[in-house]
């Protein structure tokens, strides 16, 4: 089986579509309020640790796998460690993006609705930000959203590997990289941005305690699409003669530069406006059309198409990730039972609508269903971000320090990489976690 599979074509496409997996939601609307929240600067020097110390290790950690087994999450612990309880990893790992990808694609809906709403020039009314509000804890309006955000991924994920997903990562990431530049020349020019950018640049460390620390190495898990096998899965579609840790730190290096210039796109923009910048998750659904609409006084066009170009890349950068999160299903379905393609998109398409139905409406009819004190999206997103994705990041990094032959491991990666996978990242991950819960 493993003959016929299709593989991406070449080293750039291959990095295009992990990066497109990894520039999400993530880079343009958690990092950026992060980052507001937890000290500026500080923020971002704790992040670039974890991603050099942590997820590094983890991604290398999943690609490993994935290009041993050519196979995709459950097929490849069955192909290495055949037999054995690690068969279970696979079966989370199957699960988890399914769980991420419910939640994920109600957001994903959101920016449709704001995508519509920019196009029809409406951000400058002074209801702006009251509209996010209203609007999320509406029936309707999100769940059409959802659906149609849904139907996009699995239209893309039924075109298959190379004419689907390749395809469509290799144009979308680097115009995302176009666009945000745009929108962040835009940003830095308003008058009064000079303070966002400063407060980008200074770092305010008193700021930074064990939950900021914790926040930012899920938040650089989640932004590297770790511990859930996703990675492992688009690793698994590498040629064999692919050099893992070039597509390794090119995927990492492009997704921290996104979220780096999501942040000068973004924090410059509040700060001219006047606005505090830890105005948390509605930062860019709430704040930024405000600040949209707000500078339309002077220049309505211009703040109008880039309100339009903002939303375009918070919905593609979406559309990508989501579709390698779709697939980690989708490749489990056709690998170990047999589905067709088609089918496959169409059972993940049930389960994650379904699924999806609930978390958009725990923001309207079903606020009031609160299970340790958050409501049904609020805790899918943290039993994943929490649990799921720091444990696969353990016992994927221990699976390959511990229980792969050492020959096949260290043929792919040097010394310094090997003792990061060994001991660094599962022990640092496990302390993190203990303190998480002890806090
Ligand atoms: N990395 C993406 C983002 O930043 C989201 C994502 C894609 C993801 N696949 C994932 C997150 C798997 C966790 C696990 O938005």
């Amino acid at each position: 089986m493993a003959n016929n599979r299709e593989n991406f074509g070449s080293r750039f496409t291959a990095v295009m579509a992990m990066a497109g997996s990894a520039i999400g939601l993530g880079n343009i609307w958690r990092f950026p309020y992060m980052v507001g929240q937890n000290g500026g600067a500080a923020f971002i020097i704790i992040y670039l640790l974890a991603a050099l110390f942590l997820s590094l290790p983890i991604f290398m950690a999943e690609s490993i796998i994935g290009k041993a087994s050519h196979k995709s999450t459950f097929g490849a612990m069955e192909t290495l460690a055949p037999g054995t309880k690690w068969k279970w990893l696979g079966l989370i790992t199957v699960a988890s993006p399914l769980i991420i990808m419910s939640y994920y694609s109600v957001v994903g809906g959101w920016s449709i609705e704001f995508l519509f709403k920019s196009l029809a020039f409406k951000f400058n009314s002074p209801d702006v930000t009251s509209y996010f509000g209203n609007f999320i804890s509406s029936t309707w309006g999100p769940l059409i959203c959802h659906t149609l955000f849904l139907a996009s991924c699995a239209i893309i994920v039924l075109c298959g590997v190379t004419k689907g997903i390749e395809k469509f990562s290799k144009i979308t990431t680097p115009l995302l990289f176009v666009l945000i530049v745009v929108i962040m020349a835009y940003s830095c020019t308003l008058p009064g941005a000079k303070a966002g950018i400063t407060y980008l640049l200074k770092p305010d460390f008193s700021k930074i305690d064990a939950q900021a620390v914790s926040m930012a190495v899920g938040q650089s898990f989640f932004s590297l699409s770790l511990g859930v096998g996703t990675i492992l899965t688009y690793a698994s579609y590498i040629k064999k003669e692919e050099n893992l840790l070039a597509t390794g730190l090119g995927t990492s290096a492009f997704d921290l530069l996104f979220a780096i210039i999501a942040g000068f796109a973004i924090m410059p923009a509040v700060f001219a406006a006047g606005i505090e910048p830890g105005a948390g998750p509605g930062l860019i659904f709430e704040t930024l059309p405000y600040i949209f609409g707000k500078m339309g006084v002077h220049t309505p066009v211009l703040s109008g198409l880039i309100a339009i170009l903002f939303f375009v890349t918070i919905l593609f950068a979406a559309l990508t990730s989501a579709i390698s999160m779709y697939e980690t299903g989708v490749a489990y379905l056709i690998e170990q039972k047999n589905f067709s393609r088609r089918n496959a998109v169409l059972v993940i398409f049930a389960g994650c609508w379904a699924v999806g139905i609930l978390c958009s409406l725990s923001f309207g009819p079903l606020a009031g269903v609160k299970v340790l004190g958050e409501n049904i999206f609020g805790l899918l997103d943290k039993f994943a971000s929490n649990i799921l994705m720091p444990l696969g990041g353990i016992l994927f990094t221990v699976f390959v320090g511990w229980k792969m032959p050492k020959p096949q491991v260290r043929s792919e990666i040097s010394t310094v990489i090997y003792y990061l996978i060994k001991y660094v990242a599962p022990l640092g991950i496990l302390a993190i976690m203990i303190t998480q819960f002890i806090g």
